[in-house]
């Protein structure tokens, strides 16, 4: 809990300067020495849950202290690397195919919804498809005596790892029976490749190797971390192996699924380590140079991915192109200095959490499709992403600038809008519109489950990457591009807000959830937060249209005047706060059902601008209510960065520092956003939340206080440096 003062000072909108102005001759960031401050080590100790990780955002490789997978089965993903298990015992494609589930009433007409449903098929539906751990490739020792060894973490000497984060460059070194090794891996920018190199006169013996090994993946459990798939059922899959005068490519058939690993680069000879498994030792041919070295490709495709495609590039190539790649990253997109000038003690630690979370997004979070909650590290919600998080995940990159990023997946609405139309308008019978499924896969199919069927606050979502995108370029190019998505969306949003004839308004729900999943969805109506995402996102959507020089649809104008107030909750002294819906009880302040879970009323002011007919200083009694109320102990990842950014516009500057650093908040010695309470690590909605709150609080927000630099951060003790960032809504 926060310490507050007993009187509150409400934001003067005159500020003292601490905070220096941009000086135009102040020479520019140091952003090398910045990053690198904050490579990560690790020494002696493997860390069992968090792997240090190369990768491109579409693809990522977490390793053990060897910087490979020797010891531990840390995961090789990608956005495209899915499995369908095999379908429910007695259940044919035709059964899976024409799964309904209920239902339920919405004001007087029956919508068919994906839960209620056949169990079997339901899990099914839900568990497939999973993402797949593409594969393992570890360290091989093999004894004078030509056998293979059997080392463990203990056999090595003076093991330490440490992570370049300007080159993307992972080094290990050890010695293994007195003899040095050091061990470099990249990932490629481009391919789906890692590349690396050892060092060691035990590779010129021949006694030092790879192996790869391949585990089975299913769908049987919701998460799988901190590794993914099994590995002790080899008969359920199978390998082989084929050699070319470059390369080997071994396949990897799980049921229906197919994947290849290319090997190339030095000569080496290769040998399935015993048919009953699906391990392959690889040991360098010639290890004559010096110094001796032994450097391969590994690359990872989809047996489905177009035939013919080229071979992986060399490993000399590829470490070429992840230094070229993240120097590109590093000096070409947004950057904030917290530390040139800070006397708080707090920078420290929040430079270090902002630099570990740019890199982990980059790894893992820049891919074709929304990224999973964690990321290519291992798997939570069988693999699936979520729609109502990628705000979360991805929002960060447009106050970044990084946008060749955020185009890859942000297509993702253009892509999904056939499979959203179908479901708004075949399947539940909406007049017009696309509702944008919850948990998906890349296919756009909505996973069953009543949350994932009920909830409504990812419907705005495209409307505010798109507002952002216009705001980078500002063209009819990007009008045009957004056009379709923007009309399905606020088409739908209208037609889902449902006309009160007895109060002449427009009502949300029933049935729906809201963003803290914990309310009954019957008797859910009207809530605080998606009121004021609904306005604010047919605003976006009028405007769009204004924009193109198109007609207005009439009913977005209509429903966006008409919603219902924000619902308000009157305590026993007459103060007024927003609440979470129409009707809740009034004791909800003090129940814990109600005030365990995402404290959304917080969005109303910090995460959404002021929306119409939003009350500044009951958005201010609410925030603060909110933070003596809500039990923060249940709160995790994206809460706190969501509660910095309401402290932030409500002038509590300190406090929303403090939010960015709460004790419920942490990232661990690499910057692995830790799941806490509720959820696995890692939990990359708390690295990206971060990132998006630190770049509205650095660079500001719209109508933010005049002649402030970096309006969300205190004005004493904190000298915060900006280069490149844009500003948020
Ligand atoms: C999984 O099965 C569905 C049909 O139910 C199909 O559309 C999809 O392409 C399959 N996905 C994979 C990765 O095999
Ligand atoms: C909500 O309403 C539906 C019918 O519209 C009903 O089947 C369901 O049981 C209700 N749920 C709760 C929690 O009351
Ligand atoms: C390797 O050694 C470890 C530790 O001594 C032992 O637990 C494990 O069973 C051994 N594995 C094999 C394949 O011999
Ligand atoms: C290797 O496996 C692939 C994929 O299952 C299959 O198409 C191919 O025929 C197999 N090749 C051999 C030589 O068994
Ligand atoms: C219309 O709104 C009023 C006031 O909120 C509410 O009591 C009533 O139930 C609503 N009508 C319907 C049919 O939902
Ligand atoms: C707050 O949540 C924590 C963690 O779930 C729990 O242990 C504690 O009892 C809760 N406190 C209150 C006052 O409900």
């Amino acid at each position: 809990m926060l310490w507050l003062p007993l009187a509150i000072i409400l934001p003067l909108h005159s500020y003292s300067q601490s905070t220096t102005r941009h000086d135009a001759l102040e020479r520019p960031i140091d952003r090398r020495t910045l990053v690198t401050r904050f490579n990560p080590t690790r020494q002696d100790t493997i860390s069992a849950t968090t792997p240090m990780q190369v990768g491109n955002g579409n693809f990522a490789f977490g390793s053990d202290i060897t910087s490979l997978q020797t010891f531990l089965p840390f995961a090789t993903m990608a956005a495209w690397g899915w499995k369908n298990d095999s379908l429910p015992e007695g259940r044919t494609h035709t059964d899976v195919d024409g799964y309904q589930g209920v239902k339920w009433d919405n004001h007087g007409r029956l919508v068919q919804y994906d839960f209620g449903g056949p169990p079997d098929i339901e899990a099914w539906l839900r568990g497939s498809p999973n993402r797949v751990n593409l594969g393992r490739v570890g360290l091989r020792f093999w004894s004078k005596e030509n056998v293979v060894l059997n080392v463990t973490e203990g056999d090595l000497q003076s093991a330490k790892q440490t992570l370049d984060l300007w080159t993307g460059t992972l080094t290990s070194r050890f010695k293994f029976q007195e003899e040095e090794v050091r061990v470099r891996v990249v990932s490629d920018f481009e391919t789906d490749t890692i590349a690396f190199e050892i060092q060691s006169e035990l590779v010129r013996d021949g006694r030092l190797g790879l192996f790869v090994d391949f585990p089975w993946c299913e769908g049987k459990e919701k998460f799988s971390a901190p590794f993914v798939g099994l590995w002790h059922v080899p008969e359920k899959h199978t390998t082989n192996i084929t050699l070319t005068s470059l390369s080997a490519r071994i396949a990897h058939r799980m049921e229906d699924s197919l994947f290849y690993t290319d090997i190339l680069g030095d000569k080496f000879s290769v040998v399935r380590h015993s048919p009953t498994n699906h391990m392959y030792d690889i040991r360098p041919l010639e290890g004559g140079r010096r110094p001796p070295t032994f450097s391969l490709s590994v690359s990872f495709s989809s047996g489905s991915s177009a035939p013919g495609s080229k071979p992986p590039p060399s490993p000399s190539r590829i470490f070429a192109a992840s230094k070229e790649g993240w120097e590109r990253f590093w000096t070409g997109s947004g950057f904030v200095d917290l530390l040139t000038g800070s006397t708080d003690p707090r920078a420290e630690e929040l430079q270090r959490r902002i630099v570990l979370s740019r890199y982990l997004m980059r790894v893992n979070e820049a891919g074709d499709t929304p990224p999973q909650e964690s990321g290519l590290v291992n798997n939570g919600w069988f693999g699936k992403f979520h729609m109502e998080m990628y705000f979360w995940h991805s929002a960060h990159w447009a106050l970044w600038n990084d946008w060749d990023v955020l185009h890859r997946s942000s297509s993702i609405y253009s892509r999904f809008l056939p499979a959203a139309t179908a479901l708004a308008q075949t399947q539940q019978g909406w007049a017009k519109g696309a509702r944008w499924p919850k948990m998906a896969d890349p296919s756009g199919r909505s996973s069953p489950g009543e949350i994932n069927n009920l909830l409504i606050w990812q419907q705005p979502h495209p409307l505010i990457f798109a507002a952002y995108e216009h705001r980078a370029f500002p063209n009819k190019a990007t009008l045009r591009k957004w056009r379709g998505v923007v009309k399905a969306t606020a088409d739908w949003m209208s037609e889902f807000a449902w006309n009160n004839e007895t109060t002449g308004r427009y009502d949300l729900g029933p049935p729906m959830y809201v963003v803290s999943e914990d309310t009954s969805p019957n008797s859910t109506v009207n809530p605080a937060f998606e009121l004021a995402y609904w306005r604010l996102g047919l605003e976006i959507a009028e405007d769009w249209f204004e924009k193109l020089g198109e007609p207005v649809p009439r009913q977005w104008t209509r429903v966006r005047q008409g919603l219902a107030p924000l619902p308000v909750d009157k305590d026993q002294q007459g103060e007024l706060t927003y609440s979470v819906y129409e009707g809740i009880e009034q004791a909800f302040w003090t129940d814990s059902k109600y005030t365990s879970d995402h404290p959304a009323l917080v969005g109303l002011h910090g995460w959404l601008p002021p929306t119409e007919g939003l009350d500044l200083s009951v958005a201010q009694k609410t925030a603060r209510k909110v933070w003596s109320h809500w039990n923060t102990s249940n709160c995790w990842g994206w809460d706190f960065p969501m509660l910095a950014m309401s402290a932030a516009r409500n002038g509590f500057h300190s406090e929303a520092i403090d939010f960015l650093l709460h004790r419920e908040f942490q990232f661990d010695d690499i910057g692995m956003p830790i799941g806490g309470t509720r959820v696995p690590t890692p939990y990359f909605p708390g690295s990206g939340s971060l990132l998006y709150a630190v770049g509205m609080m650095a660079k500001g927000w719209d109508g933010n206080p005049e002649g402030r630099i970096a309006p969300g951060f205190p004005a004493y003790g904190w000298r915060v440096r900006v280069e490149g960032l844009s500003r948020a809504l």
